[in-house]
């Protein structure tokens, strides 16, 4: 029996969306084969642990949960992660073989999570820290994936610095992209701080605003005729396969998208928690897209390049901005812990969602012995280059000395 800690929750905006993705997870983790270790982090970055984490309710009353739970702190001994109890530093609470992260959003999902886990060198599932943090940056993932030979909408960044000591300049460049455009912070998620300008009036507004959220900030032109779909892909460098495509319907992603961003004045406010592209919260969904073949394949292959170029692992999932008029795609952004672990579009293939958890652990399994092999005949050429041996000889010497 393997067992699974399923880290989730964090400092992030999408704290709430991560508990019931996380939810969602536990319940189909295959019971034949593993056994399933709740590991939430509260919003203040404590570790908490009992088996009743595993129940949606409990989230209702934080006291309650922080009573009964176990506030706990990571640690790796004997090849084992130790949760350990924090208050006194006392007592095992519980042990785990491999870590799940459910998380989304910054502070966790952005490779925070996964360069924590590096440190302990404990094996997890999914992307690591490079695919993490580049898919966490709008502008970071742009480049990557243009370099990649990728669409992407035409686009201006740059630091809030910069646009302060010369905004002319930056937006004379932005008007070349021509109106409307869509201006966002760079690394929020969840649309925060994300508004459409129409002409300069609203550009100056719509910066205001996303600088309040970041210090980078990304404008794009709008892709016009919109239709939004999402594709979900399964693998690491070794193979990748692209699952069922997904609609986002687009009549009703328009409306709620000009309810958020270009209704009343007031509707420009940030709307905290309102997304619902992370999972299955939103019920304005096609699967499969209504999309033509061509179109269908093109899109299976840039989801392909794109996870090969971020190096992804597990499962991710990459949205597309559509011109359906044009029928031309772009890619806009990348999930590398998607919403439900967009369990949904594998379901269309056959692929249960006990079936999917099961080839991402065994996947994390594979690329964890694969790199701890790797590691140990690195550190042995260096020894070798450098005459490490002797080196240590030398220190123990001069240790004995010292003693
Ligand atoms: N260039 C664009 N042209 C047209 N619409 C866009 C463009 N960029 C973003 N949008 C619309 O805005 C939405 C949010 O943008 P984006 O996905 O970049 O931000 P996000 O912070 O990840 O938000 P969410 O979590 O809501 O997806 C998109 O789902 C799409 O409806
Ligand atoms: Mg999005």
């Amino acid at each position: 029996m393997i067992k699974v800690g399923v880290i989730f929750g964090g400092k992030s905006v999408e704290h709430e969306v991560s508990i019931i993705s996380a939810v969602q997870a536990m319940k189909h983790l295959d019971k034949d084969k593993y056994m399933t270790v709740p590991i939430y982090i509260s919003k203040d970055n404590e570790m908490y642990t009992g088996a009743f984490l595993n129940d949606i309710e409990i989230y209702s009353d934080m006291d309650n949960l922080k009573r009964y739970a176990k506030n706990v702190v990571m640690y790796v001994k004997d090849n084992r992660i130790v949760l350990q109890n924090k208050k006194g530093f006392k007592g095992i609470v519980n042990e785990v073989d491999i870590i799940l992260p459910v998380v989304h959003g910054m502070n966790v999902e952005d490779g925070t999570l996964q360069g924590y886990l590096e440190l302990l060198g404990v094996p997890y599932v999914g992307s690591d820290i490079y695919a993490a943090t580049v898919g966490q940056d709008k502008v970071f993932m742009k480049q990557i994936f243009e370099s990649a030979g990728l669409n992407v909408p035409k686009y201006v960044w740059f630091f809030e610095n910069e646009y302060k000591a010369g905004s002319e300049i930056i937006i004379n460049e932005i008007e070349k992209l021509k109106y409307p455009v869509i201006v966002k912070p760079a690394k929020l998620g969840s649309s925060i701080g994300i508004s459409i300008a129409n002409n300069k009036e609203e550009l100056i507004e719509a910066i205001d605003e996303a600088i309040k959220y970041d210090t980078k900030v990304l404008v794009e032109e709008v892709i016009p005729n919109l239709t939004e779909v999402n594709a979900s892909v399964l693998g690491d460098y070794t193979y990748y396969q692209v699952s069922e495509l997904e609609e986002v319907m687009g009549k009703d992603a328009f409306l709620s998208f000009n309810d958020k961003y270009i209704g009343s004045s007031k509707s420009k406010a940030p709307l905290k928690g309102t997304s619902t592209s992370k999972g299955m919260l939103s019920t304005n969904r096609v699967i499969p897209a209504n999309i033509d073949k061509k179109l269908r394949e093109e899109i299976i292959d840039m989801t392909k390049s794109a996870a090969r170029v971020l190096n992804t692992s597990g499962v991710a999932r990459i949205d597309y901005l559509i011109d359906k008029k044009k029928k031309k795609a772009y890619i806009n952004e990348i999930n590398t812990i998607p919403g439900s672990l967009s369990f949904y579009l594998w379901e269309p293939l056959g692929k249960s969602y006990e079936e999917l958890l099961d080839e991402m652990i065994t996947l994390a399994i594979k690329n964890y012995k694969r790199k701890s092999k790797m590691t140990s005949s690195f550190e042995s050429n260096i020894l070798k280059n450098h005459g490490g041996l002797k080196g240590v000889k030398g220190c123990k010497g001069k240790l004995g000395k010292l003693r």
